[in-house]
């Protein structure tokens, strides 16, 4: 690789086409529903305002962010689609969420009166069904509807396992339907679905589908699963390049702790990447990258800045390095890589440092 090309250290490559193809997948799958684009902490570390406008452009026709913060984002990045903010707000945020045009969540009875008090205020009542995480408990639901009433634009609930647990999935969704079809909530956008609700539960797609990981071709099971058996393609690659080369004798060891030791004479490769950038320190010991089209063992531990992984011969300065992503007929996604640091595939693209690791846009197609 030219060494004048390399963005820097450690860059993360994201491919909107990829993210426009899995919006377009999910929108297919979801059979008439509309799609909010789940773009919250910074659309799941590919770069919230990049993302929000393919996902826009490829059929979304709205996002959904966590924090006041990550809406006010989105509206001065100059998006006008509907926003919905999850989060609990605070009185103060929710006049700002108003004054940005952004829509909110109602959690509770207390936040129902103070967001009556405040005209234009656009609101989706969330019900707990069964994350007891937010929400309002299904009991106090009328209470809410009776102060705000008019004033709503959603009742959406969330599904707390809709990877795994087909039971309880439905067991959520049978009482999310029996608060729908005990108040009259008129014309209101009525949504439940994650990512593993939209892909595999017909009865969850209601008005709107919500998904997040799947829009990046991240796996809604997280360790596991491949996102091509789902018609997804991921979007984020991490990659960096071959800093210094050298040969090992038998009986030396590499890194803090010493933790590697050669039992042959073998040539290793010094890479730029830590765990100051997200690249996580569980994979001491355990990690794998892409050289020249092969796998790669990571030798001893991961230090703030720089990682020793397996080479030979061949490899030279300045090769480029696939942690994440593909290179040749090989592929090291986000779901192995999350099995290999002890997490989830959601972890490691939300993971890495924006401070550190450049991110470069490219458009597939
Ligand atoms: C309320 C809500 N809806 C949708 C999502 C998207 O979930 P996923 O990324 O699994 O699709 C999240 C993410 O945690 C969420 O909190």
């Amino acid at each position: 690789m030219e060494m004048e090309t390399r963005p820097g250290r450690v860059w993360a490559e994201i491919d909107l086409g990829a993210v426009r193809h899995n919006v377009r997948a999910l929108l297919h799958r979801a059979a008439g529903a509309r799609l909010m684009a789940v773009v919250k902490a910074d659309a799941y570390g590919h770069g919230a305002l990049p993302v929000a406008r393919a996902a826009l452009e490829a059929g979304a026709d709205s996002l959904a962010v966590a924090t006041l913060a990550e809406g006010v984002e989105l509206r001065e990045g100059g998006i006008r689609a509907p926003v919905l903010v999850f989060g609990d707000l605070l009185p103060e945020q929710l006049r700002e969420a108003g004054r940005m045009r952004l829509d909110v969540t109602v959690h509770s009875l207390a936040g129902a009166r103070y967001m009556s008090s405040l005209p234009g205020l656009r609101v989706h009542l969330k019900v707990n069904t069964g994350m007891n995480r937010w929400g309002v408990e299904p009991e106090q639901v009328g209470e809410v509807y009776r102060l705000l009433g008019g004033r709503l634009a959603g009742v959406y609930t969330h599904l707390s396992c809709a990877d795994w647990d087909s039971g309880f999935t439905l067991k959520q969704l049978l009482r999310f339907e029996r608060v729908l079809g005990s108040h009259p909530f008129g014309n209101v956008l009525i949504h439940a679905a994650n990512s593993a609700g939209t892909l595999w539960y017909t009865r969850a797609r209601y008005d709107c589908v919500r998904p997040g990981g799947a829009l990046y071709g991240l796996h809604p099971r997280g360790d596991a699963g491949d996102p091509a058996d789902e018609g997804l393609r991921p979007a984020l690659s991490l990659k960096s390049y071959v800093a210094g080369k050298r040969l090992l004798a038998a009986g030396e060891r590499v890194s803090y702790g010493a933790t590697f030791r050669a039992v042959r004479p073998m040539w290793v490769a010094t890479v730029p990447v830590g765990y100051a950038d997200g690249y996580r320190r569980m994979l001491s010991g355990k990690g794998v990258a892409l050289i020249r089209g092969r796998r790669r063992c990571l030798l001893g531990r991961v230090t703030m800045d720089a990682c020793v992984f397996e080479a030979d011969e061949e490899v030279e300065v300045g090769d480029e390095v696939v942690l994440l992503g593909e290179q040749g007929e090989e592929r090291i996604g986000a779901e192995e890589l999350g099995r290999l640091a002890g997490t989830i595939n959601y972890e490691v693209a939300t993971g890495l440092n924006p401070r550190r690791v450049e991110r470069r846009y490219v458009s597939g197609v």
